[in-house]
């Protein structure tokens, strides 16, 4: 399964004017998924690795909407991209079925995550070894 190919920067439309900045994502249109869960991670030192998963059935959408990190993404097959996230009207989208892996948290970063379900433990691959053997089933 190639579900890497579908991993797409989004730009969001920044609404500005002289109060400042605001970001609107509307759910199966700003992004191809309605939102059903979002969830944001910060305090994160930068020498942490988050994610280390894939995910059966969700999407997520991940936003730096302060400070940077990077996502690495691995198809299992041998290919990965590395994402810079640095700007709070930038995204990314990410399928299912690729692994991520989450890193050089800035200071001051908060990563913003919209996923396309409700949390299921269930659906979570968190071994690789694990994940490169469903991916090579398919
Ligand atoms: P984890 O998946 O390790 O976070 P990340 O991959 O973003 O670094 O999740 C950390 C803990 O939080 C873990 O015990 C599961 C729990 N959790 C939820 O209960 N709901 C959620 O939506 C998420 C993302 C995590």
């Amino acid at each position: 399964m190639h579900n890497m190919n579908q991993v797409k920067m989004l730009e969001f439309q920044q609404i500005g004017d002289e109060r400042g900045h605001l970001v609107v994502v509307e759910g199966g249109d700003d992004i191809p998924f309605e939102i059903k869960r979002m969830f944001y991670i910060y305090g994160s030192d930068p020498d942490v690795i988050r994610g280390q998963h894939a995910n059966r059935n969700s999407e997520f959408v991940l936003i730096n909407v302060a400070g940077t990190s990077k996502v690495k993404i691995k198809d299992g097959e041998g290919n990965e991209m590395i994402i810079c996230l640095n700007r709070p009207h930038t995204g990314v989208y990410l399928p299912t079925m690729v692994w991520k892996d989450m890193y050089d948290f800035s200071e001051d970063s908060v990563l913003l995550c919209l996923a396309s379900t409700h949390y299921d433990a269930e659906e979570y691959i968190r071994d690789y070894d694990e994940f490169v053997r469903i991916i090579n089933e398919e």
